[in-house]
């Protein structure tokens, strides 16, 4: 059976219960946010905060490292795949929230927070964090894991955090598009500034074990990427699995394979009419939602903010 026929029978046999369960507490919930340190966050993280901070990491954990809207899911499946030495059967063991899990994320009864289900996993683990560097739960640094970094250049991490915030019934309506300019310009997205994020992980590259790579670069040469990523990880790959590492990780496939397109989830946790998840998958998106007095705005602060920081992104002009 292809793995993506497969997924789809796996998910018939998921509890369809528990999905009901979870659109009717939706329905009674107001969301809100809270703050930790300065950092906006959903105030269920905020409330579960001690858990999350004394939260134990494993020496052989991997960690994925990004701003909201980076390249967390491409990278949480290019990952596992390494991980299976390409085993693409296996890689649709679970929807991709579920294998791997997200240690900020406290959802709404029946589903788990991410460190319940991390702490039930076997090692080793791989894990998904949206934190800025200081936020950061300590054992990660003591246990010394390793953290492959997604960036991606913030003007399509704008637009797509915008459709998402959009879609997402967790997270805070948007408003208009110039409203979201504003929130995310002045760093009032959940999870904070994006030039707090990618400079803060870029400083502590050197000082822990952080892969720090690129969506853009990732579109431009995924095997290229793969192979990286694998030797960070310490995999010797056959070429037979990175080709099908490369092939199950398109942007197509992605979107087809129900345990990464998150269709799983009901309408009333992300209403995909609005926008799917895997929406374009695209560079340069912005130049469709940029105005120019935006982007005028945008280039100024990015010039001040990146001033003297050794790091540079692509496909901002
Ligand atoms: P767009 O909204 O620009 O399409 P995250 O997983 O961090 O939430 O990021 C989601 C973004 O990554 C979405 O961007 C999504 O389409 C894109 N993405 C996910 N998988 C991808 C893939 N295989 N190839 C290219 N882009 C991908």
């Amino acid at each position: 059976m292809l793995p993506i026929a497969a997924c789809a029978s796996l998910l018939k046999r998921m509890d369809p219960v528990m999905m009901e369960l979870l659109a009717k507490a939706l329905e009674k919930v107001t969301f809100t946010m809270g703050e930790m340190e300065g950092v906006p966050l959903p105030q269920d993280t905020c409330d579960a905060w001690e858990t999350i901070h004394n939260f134990q990491a494993r020496e052989d954990d991997i960690i994925i490292a990004t701003y909201p809207k980076a390249g967390t899911t491409w990278a949480q499946e290019i990952l596992d795949l390494i991980m299976l030495e390409g085993d693409t059967l296996k890689a649709c063991r679970a929807p991709c929230f579920i294998k791997i899990p997200f240690i900020d994320l406290v959802p709404i009864k029946p589903m788990k927070s991410g460190v319940e289900l991390a702490n039930k996993m076997e090692s080793p683990r791989l894990l998904k964090t949206h934190f800025p560097i200081q936020l950061v739960p300590p054992s990660f640094w003591e246990k010394n894991v390793k953290v492959v970094y997604v960036a991606r250049n913030a003007k399509d991490c704008m637009v797509s955090y915008y459709y998402f915030q959009k879609m997402n019934k967790g997270l805070p309506d948007p408003g208009t598009w110039d409203e979201y300019f504003s929130t995310f310009m002045s760093g009032k997205a959940p999870w904070g500034s994006w030039f707090d994020h990618v400079i803060g992980w870029w400083n502590a590259r050197e000082k822990h074990q952080i892969l720090y790579t690129f969506y853009e670069d990732l579109i431009e040469d995924l095997e290229r990427e793969i192979r990286r990523m694998a030797k960070f990880l310490g995999k010797d790959l056959s070429e037979e699995a990175i080709e099908k590492i490369k092939q199950h990780t398109s942007f197509q496939a992605m979107k087809d394979n129900p345990m990464t397109n998150f269709t799983v989830l009901p309408k009333a946790v992300f209403d995909q009419s609005v926008t799917p998840f895997m929406r374009k998958g695209k560079v340069g998106d912005w130049k469709n939602h940029f105005l120019v007095s935006q982007n005028e705005v945008f280039d100024a602060t990015y010039k001040k903010r990146m001033e003297g920081v050794d790091l540079t992104f692509r496909d901002l002009l």
